[in-house]
């Protein structure tokens, strides 16, 4: 720190006695101060207007007015001037007059070069301090806010544009640009500027590339902070000052900064360190633009490739379905064709009545899957009519009822607090009768069983468990039943699209559908709907299973339909 003198310091004498102010330049210059000397308070207040002084030694009397006056505009001219007011006639008002329009000092004629050389080192150390301090919280303010700007922007266009405005304002620069880019090879994309004009950005670049060529074929170059460009753009006249930032990452520099202005001097070395920390901050920032580029652009492949997928199985899907529909006609077509033949060329005898039948019943068969399919496709269709599920359960246990075993019984525990829910009661009607239909014949040939069909309130909508005391479902089986065409049954026997349609029903109301077992045996298909009014829920079900120990179903109604 500089405590003795401040040879930068310029100072302005103000007396109207020449050979005083004569002495007095004499003893400053002899200190290496700048001094110029002024005869009337006009003069020292042009003087002053026309360059800044750090320090003005007034004379209290002058031919043109009082000092202490002079003094006064002074300070309201330039806030941070040290004054020193310099008398023949020291008085006590005078000199508290004095401090209180602003002085620094007040020395006596004749003055006493010690003392005058002391005033003026401890003003010019003070006003040095303030200086500094101003100038540290500046430099502060500036880290902090590049700092939170650099890393906690989320936008990184918006990011670096506040960056580099806040670089350019507070470090006192016209112009400013960040480019990405390692600058060689003369790739550099602009991101973001102040003050930067289509000539000024090609002649940053022009020069960027350059220091970025030098940079690689001279080692010694790779750890500096900044390069400064200062050229001369008038004859003799204003001059263009670069200073040039590599932006280092850790993958080595990932883009440039450059501030600069015209007549602009080289900053301070701590503002260009400053620079050269918000350097670094603006390196990781546009590292991570750039990672989180990338991240971007793989996370849009994969959206499409997601879509690509999901596209080409729909169509597979498709495939499989047409597949299975010509596979489940073709047989009985066959059978129908093969029969029809040979009563056409009238090989039938007394079988004819016995083939007749058969063709019939192929029929019959290809009726049944015609129906299933359209079922099928207009299971995928919602209604929107308000449906008690209770009264939907029970007409659907009816409709089954002719595939219940004569051994087997069904039992319905219907809770009486559910709400209603919207849809296409026919709909909804079929899903539950294929289920159910799929239990009874889970419980064929078994002698005794039991299916029991039983709903519940749930979150925000209704659950229907239907559960039997068959053989329940193989684990190998349970991921298909849901597909269509999928039997475990025999072809001819059933189509195996029950449970597929039950599937499309239930998603088309935005409810879900899971088949399982009981741990103690029987399979259990859990259906949930959502309750009128609301969308379908974000959460599973919970497993009906619970239902079984709510104390709520004890209320729940039992109904029989044994008969
Ligand atoms: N309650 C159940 N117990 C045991 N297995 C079942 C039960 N419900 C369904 N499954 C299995 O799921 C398969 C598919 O059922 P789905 O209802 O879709 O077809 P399906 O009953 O075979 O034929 P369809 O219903 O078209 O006449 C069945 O073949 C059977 O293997
Ligand atoms: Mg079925």
């Amino acid at each position: 720190m500089k405590t003795t003198t401040f040879p930068s310091a310029t100072i302005l004498v103000v007396d109207d006695n020449a050979g005083s102010a004569k002495t007095l330049r004499f003893v400053l210059s002899a200190e290496g101060y700048h001094a110029d000397c002024v005869g009337s308070a006009a003069e020292a207040l042009e003087r002053a207007r026309a360059a800044q002084y750090d320090v003005a030694l007034i004379d209290i009397n002058l031919r043109d007015g009082s000092g202490l006056d002079l003094l006064s505009d002074l300070k309201a001219q330039q806030a941070d001037l040290i004054a020193i007011v310099v008398t023949g006639h020291a008085s006590t008002e005078n000199s508290i007059d004095a401090i209180n329009r602003g002085a620094s000092g007040y020395v006596q004629k004749p003055v006493e070069a010690q003392q005058l050389l002391s005033l003026l080192r401890s003003g010019l150390e003070r006003k040095w301090l303030q200086e500094e301090n101003a100038r540290m919280v500046r430099r502060l303010r500036l880290v902090h806010s590049i700092g939170a700007t650099a890393t906690l922007g989320l936008d990184p266009e918006v990011t670096l544009q506040d960056t580099i405005s806040l670089v350019t304002a507070l470090l006192d620069f016209e112009a400013g640009a960040i480019w990405r880019g390692s600058g060689v090879g003369g790739e550099l994309e602009l991101m973001a500027s102040v003050g930067l004009s289509p000539e000024l950005d090609a002649h940053c670049r022009r020069h960027v590339s350059s220091v970025a060529k030098d940079i690689r074929a001279d080692r010694s170059l790779r750890e500096r902070p900044w390069f400064d460009v200062i050229e001369e753009v008038e004859e003799g006249a204003a001059a263009r000052f670069l200073r040039l930032v590599p932006l280092r990452g850790q993958e080595g520099i990932s883009g440039w900064m450059a501030v600069g202005g015209l007549d602009a001097q080289p900053s301070q070395t701590e503002e260009a360190e400053v620079l050269g920390a918000v350097a670094g901050q603006v390196g990781v920032a546009m590292e991570n633009m750039m990672l989180y580029e990338n991240l971007r652009v793989a996370h849009q492949r994969l959206q499409q490739a997601q879509a690509q997928l999901v596209q080409s199985e729909k169509l597979s899907a498709l495939g499989g379905f047409i597949s299975g529909i010509a596979h489940e006609i073709n047989n009985p077509l066959m059978a129908i064709v093969g029969y029809s033949e040979l009563l056409a060329q009238g090989d039938g005898g007394e079988d004819t009545p016995e083939l007749a039948d058969r063709i019939f019943r192929q029929a019959q068969r290809c009726a049944r899957i015609v129906q299933s399919v359209s079922i099928f496709a207009r299971a995928h269709r919602a209604g929107t009519a308000e449906v008690a599920l209770n009264a939907i359960l029970m007409a659907a246990a009816e409709t089954a009822a002719h595939n219940r075993p004569p051994e087997a019984e069904i039992e319905l525990r219907l809770s009486p607090d559910l709400k209603p829910v919207t849809g296409d009661p026919d709909a909804f009607r079929q899903a539950f009768v294929n289920i159910i239909n799929n239990a009874y014949q889970s419980l064929d040939g078994q002698g005794t069983g039991k299916v029991t069909v039983a709903t519940q309130a749930a979150n925000r909508g209704v659950l229907v468990e239907v559960s039997d005391t068959g053989p329940g479902i193989p684990e190998h089986v349970l991921p298909k039943v849901f597909d269509p065409f999928f039997t475990t049954k025999g072809v001819g026997h059933a189509p195996g699209l029950g449970l597929s349609v039950a599937h499309g029903i239930v998603q088309a109301h935005g409810g879900h559908i899971q088949a399982g077992n009981r741990p103690e045996g029987g399979a259990r298909i859990t259906v949930f709907l959502p309750e009128a009014g609301t969308g379908p829920p974000a959460d599973q079900p919970p497993e009906l299973a619970r239902a079984h120990r709510d104390p709520l179903l004890a209320d729940l109604s039992v109904a029989r339909l044994n008969g």
